[in-house]
């Protein structure tokens, strides 16, 4: 088991390079079996996720190589076998496979995926977007079985504007006959990112980035090279950590558009921000004033930021508030917080943050991905040593996160136990 120790109260400054988007290479691995031909990616992080999606890849026969910060994939001698179920349910993006695999094969057989206990996490617009291609999904106790005799371009609206399920539909679209329309897609810069990957494989995918996202089925996709976007959500963790204890600390190769929401809302706050093309350099402010934040799809607050800026707003002066409209489940982080010495009450999917408190060392558990981010924050602010239990949650989603923070002036470290 490892654990993270970190000893807070210290300035952080320097520059912090942002790896490529884990929720992106999350999507873009699984659609490469899409092509019999050999694609280059490049600015995939080396997370465990990723690590995961090519110990899938593997499973099914395909050849996955590193070479100078790029992962290839050579899907020549692929063979549509089921996936082990270990593999499946180490994460959620594992379900990218369905879509992959029913738009290559026809065909796909898997057991439910992982991922963070953060809500219900249903598929069911994923499996009636291939329901609408013309496939048959059945469910035998955790695996399902997808598969169409052909599939054919359809109208789809999306109940909810989901990011797996706008992604999974378009991996299987891109095969099928004919046009397809997903309405109410969601609007990520990772989907947009997805869909040039493929694109740049010879699919014919517009108004990626826009609630209505049209593709055109082709019958065949080719060997390409791309590039990964850098991580937003990694990007806006290391900002937040900069607005609570950075002295001009550098948060490097990013796409600061990609952040409008986040960046509006710590000018707001009163944090001291210094917009480059690529960058952002965020210093400390002692006196933050408290807010509102409420989560909502791309371009709103991302839900996957709350966690991380709870923490920040435990340092405003005064009564913030957080309403979480995403997902159920997303407050786990905060009876850590409220050990560590913050003063939080959770009703209603809002949480109530009086400021400011200050934060003392103790031991914390990463319940989940961006809970552990939160941790990790709360740790480099409060003094004293915090311990930070399941960091394989952590290990999930941020790449070196021990060595970028520690080439910053941070002192925490991975200790195996
Ligand atoms: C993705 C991100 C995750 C982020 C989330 C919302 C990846 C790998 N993960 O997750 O980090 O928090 O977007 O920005 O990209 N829903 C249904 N039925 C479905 C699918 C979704 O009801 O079939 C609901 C979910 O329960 C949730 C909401 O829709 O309440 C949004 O989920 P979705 O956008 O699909 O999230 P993910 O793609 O799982």
């Amino acid at each position: 088991m490892k654990i993270m120790k970190i000893e807070g109260d210290r300035k952080l400054t320097g520059t912090i390079r942002v790896s490529g988007a884990k929720n992106a290479s999350v999507a873009i691995i699984p659609a490469a079996i899409l092509t019999d031909e050999e694609v280059t990616i490049c600015n995939v992080p080396e997370i465990t996720d990723t690590d995961a999606l090519c110990d899938i890849l593997s499973d099914l026969n395909v050849e996955t190589s590193r070479a100078s910060g790029s992962l290839i994939i050579n899907p020549k001698n692929m063979e549509n076998v089921e996936i082990k179920e270990d593999h499946s349910k180490k994460l959620r993006a594992s379900y990218y496979f369905m879509g992959a695999l029913l738009g290559k094969y026809k065909k796909c057989s898997m057991f439910f995926p992982g991922g963070c206990s953060i809500g219900a996490r249903p598929i069911d617009l994923h499996l009636k977007g291939f329901e609408a291609l013309g496939a048959v999904v059945s469910k035998n106790k955790n695996k399902y079985t997808v598969e169409a005799k052909e599939l054919k371009g359809a109208n789809i609206y999306l109940d909810i504007a989901s990011v797996g399920a706008t992604i999974n539909i378009m991996l299987a679209a891109v095969r099928a006959k004919g046009k397809t329309i997903i309405d109410n897609a969601a609007k990520e810069p990772e989907i947009v990112n997805v869909a040039t990957f493929l694109n740049n494989m010879g699919a014919k995918i517009t108004g990626a980035g826009t609630s209505r996202i049209k593709i055109e089925g082709v019958d065949y996709l080719h060997k390409c090279f791309h590039e990964v976007i850098p991580d937003r959500i990694e990007a806006g963790s290391y900002r937040r950590m900069g607005a609570l204890c950075g002295e001009r600390l550098k948060v490097d190769k990013l796409i600061p558009e990609h952040l409008d929401s986040l960046l509006s809302k710590l000018e707001e706050i009163g944090i001291d921000l210094e917009i480059g093309q690529d960058y952002v350099i965020v210093s400390k402010n002692d006196h933050i004033k408290p807010t509102t934040i409420k989560t909502a799809t791309y371009p709103g607050f991302p839900t996957d930021l709350q966690q991380p800026f709870t923490v920040l707003l435990t340092q405003a002066d005064g009564k913030s508030k957080v309403v979480e409209t995403i997902w159920e489940n997303r407050f786990m982080h905060i009876s850590y917080l409220n050990k560590l010495g913050s003063d939080i009450t959770v009703k209603n999917q809002t949480a109530t943050i009086e400021g400011k408190t200050a934060l003392k060392g103790t031991e914390v558990v990463a319940t989940d991905l961006r809970a552990g981010a939160a941790m990790v924050a709360a740790g480099l602010v409060a003094k004293g040593e915090t311990t930070i239990t399941n960091v394989e949650h952590i290990l999930r989603g941020y790449e070196n996160i021990i060595e970028k923070l520690t080439d910053v002036g941070a002192k925490i470290a991975l200790i195996e136990v």
